[in-house]
């Protein structure tokens, strides 16, 4: 990659919102119906702008992203590898295979975030974390925006092949495919108290 002078924060201009951190840690919900809305750029721009403040070990900047918009070649090319990809692991799957294109195309936005590996296997692990922690980010900056951001790791995720279809490295590590979109739902998502997985250890 070229050369590219970095930002500090003060270099940034942080975009303005009522949400507080505490809302947003707190609202952010998936979500597996959207609005059949589009999904603006620039809010999309803003959220990924966050993604690169995540802790990353070393400043490896592990993170590579593809942004697929819903009416997009690149959509289209990787609606057709999800057929045929499901077809090529069971020719009889003709449903899931018609089930997964239609999936593909029907997704307001779809973000692929995936992680470079390291020479070193436990800095492969330290930049896989950072960019987990760089699509919750994405994901959290989603609430202020009113979007969701949806992970999947199950479905055509799970393809042979995927990061060379969607544009990258075979040896690219899939964190998620985030489908992001307006929700069309009230989440029923519900947790236990932090009060049960915690140990003041004294
Ligand atoms: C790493 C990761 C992978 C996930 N993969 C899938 C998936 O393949 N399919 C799915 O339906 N949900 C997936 N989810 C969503 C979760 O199953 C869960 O439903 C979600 O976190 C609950 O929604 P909430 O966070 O809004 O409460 C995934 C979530 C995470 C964090």
């Amino acid at each position: 990659m070229a050369e590219i002078e970095k930002q500090k924060w003060t270099d940034i201009a942080i975009p303005q919102t009522t949400t507080t951190v505490y809302e947003a840690l707190h609202q952010r919900r998936m979500a597996w119906n959207f609005e059949n809305r589009d999904v603006p750029r620039d809010a999309v721009e803003r959220m990924l702008a966050t993604s690169v403040w995540a802790p990353n070990h070393k400043h490896t900047e592990p993170w590579r992203f593809f942004v697929s918009t819903k009416h997009s070649a690149h959509r289209q090319r990787i609606a057709d590898f999800a057929e045929k990809g499901i077809l090529a692991r069971n020719s009889e799957d003709t449903r899931m295979a018609s089930a997964q294109r239609e999936w593909t195309l029907k997704q307001p936005l779809i973000i692929f975030a995936y992680s470079v590996p390291a020479e070193r296997e436990d800095i492969t692990k330290e930049n896989y974390a950072a960019v987990v922690c760089a699509l919750h980010n994405i994901s959290l900056s989603g609430v202020a925006e009113g979007l969701a951001v949806t992970w999947e790791t199950g479905g055509i995720a799970k393809l042979p092949g995927l990061a060379e279809a969607v544009g990258g490295d075979p040896d690219w590590a899939l964190v998620s495919i985030a489908t992001v979109g307006y929700p069309d739902e009230e989440s029923p998502s519900s947790r236990t108290p932090v009060s049960e997985f915690v140990t003041w250890a004294e």
